[in-house]
């Protein structure tokens, strides 16, 4: 028996090598349609065989389209592997009820799968554990990384994977990241005639979270001051995203012919009082909002605690050496995340690892 089977015969569950790199798989594949699956969840699947050689990685792409479980056994079977599938990982609880699409624990159980490894508990009440169940007595021995001795650091990526569905699930308005970047005076004001003045590995940051994210909270102090495009760039985006944009404050001071072309690039909402936010937002499919605005609006939000995760952007750099000047980027920015919470979707970026972090508050997932 293989590396990765041989941990299923015990009672305790113990991650191999084999199932956490299973696990890698999956969130990773699952991490490339973060910023795409909303209202759905990222959900990354991988089918292993009887050894723990990996067969298969997929992941749910976007609401409406094959959920990550259904991807991997369809593709393995155009690929004529589908015989060989003995474990199953998976980042979410399989889903085990009719939505857009069939169960996935039906498709699962037209194949093999003697083992399941699942991530996170869905954190529906009504999904809650039937899909597990299902699968269990149909005979598939099911493991919870949460129940496992050692697999803290991948439940962690699944947890990470799906904290804004859990969060919009919980409370009924999206994930909040705030990005603010500071010059080393702790200004957020760009020089005269700029709109940035971070390094370019500051702005790959900045245009990767508006990939993963599902909309940008803006406000019209920034608006006038930059008109912004507030597109992806630095970094390739989804196909044919079309996100949601919400600027605050009045119409009257937003100017019209940008206001015109964000229409066309954005779904675009109005808000004059940051209180009807998370009102707003629960109106809308988004999962994750990334608030890019000046230190007005970003008081506001501090104030009445709208927010998830701060991200700052400390540029150390004197004025001069602006994003053009090539010199500035021998000076790395400095990258400090505040939390509200124990996890957070920014850990899934690359950028994570040169983040400074800042004590959670306090945990909610
Ligand atoms: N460094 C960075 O990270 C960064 C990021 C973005 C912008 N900026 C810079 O910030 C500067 C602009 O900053 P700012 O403070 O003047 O503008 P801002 O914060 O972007 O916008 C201020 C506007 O927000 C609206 N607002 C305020 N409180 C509100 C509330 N409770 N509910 C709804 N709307 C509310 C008001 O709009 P009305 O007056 O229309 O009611 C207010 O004038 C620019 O220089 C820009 O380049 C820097």
């Amino acid at each position: 028996m293989g590396e990765g089977a041989r941990s299923f015969c015990g009672k305790e569950a113990v991650v191999t090598p084999a199932i956490e790199q299973a696990f890698r798989h999956a969130v990773s594949e699952a991490y490339c349609f973060v910023g795409q699956t909303a209202p759905n969840p990222a959900v990354g699947c991988a089918l292993l065989d009887h050894q723990g050689r990996l067969l298969v990685a997929a992941a749910h792409h976007r609401a409406g389209e094959f959920h990550a479980e259904r991807l991997a056994v369809e593709r393995a079977r155009a690929l004529g592997l589908v015989e060989k599938i003995h474990t199953v990982v998976v980042t979410l609880e399989p889903c085990n009820h009719t939505g857009r699409t069939p169960p996935c624990t039906e498709i699962l159980l037209t194949t093999p799968v003697q083992v399941l490894w699942i991530g996170c508990r869905d954190p529906n009440p009504f999904v809650k554990g039937k899909g597990a169940a299902r699968l269990e007595a149909a005979g598939c021995a099911v493991y919870w990384l949460e129940q496992s001795r050692n697999g803290g650091e991948v439940l962690s990526l699944c947890q990470a994977l799906i904290a804004p569905f859990v969060w919009r699930m919980l409370h009924r308005r999206p994930w909040i990241t705030v990005k603010q970047a500071l010059n080393r005076r702790g200004d957020m004001h760009p020089p005269a005639g700029q709109k940035t003045f971070t390094s370019r590995e500051s702005l790959c940051f900045a245009h990767r979270l508006r990939r993963v994210t599902d909309g940008i909270i803006t406000a019209t102090g920034t608006v006038r001051a930059d008109k912004p495009e507030l597109t992806v760039r630095y970094v390739s985006d989804h196909v044919a995203r079309k996100r949601t944009l919400v600027v605050c404050g009045q119409e009257k001071n937003i100017p019209a012919e940008w206001l015109c072309i964000m229409r066309e690039r954005f779904v675009v909402s109005l808000c004059t009082d940051c209180h009807s936010l998370p009102q707003l937002l629960s109106q809308m499919s988004t999962l994750w909002m990334l608030v890019e605005a000046g230190p007005t609006l970003l008081k506001v939000l501090h104030d009445v605690g709208l927010w998830d995760d701060w991200l700052t952007i400390s540029h150390r750099q004197s004025e001069e050496n602006c994003e053009e000047n090539k010199s500035a980027y021998h000076q790395p920015d400095q990258w400090y995340v505040t939390r509200q919470h124990d996890i957070t979707p920014i850990s899934l970026l690359p950028e994570w690892a040169q983040c400074q972090q800042e004590q959670a508050c306090f945990p909610v997932l």
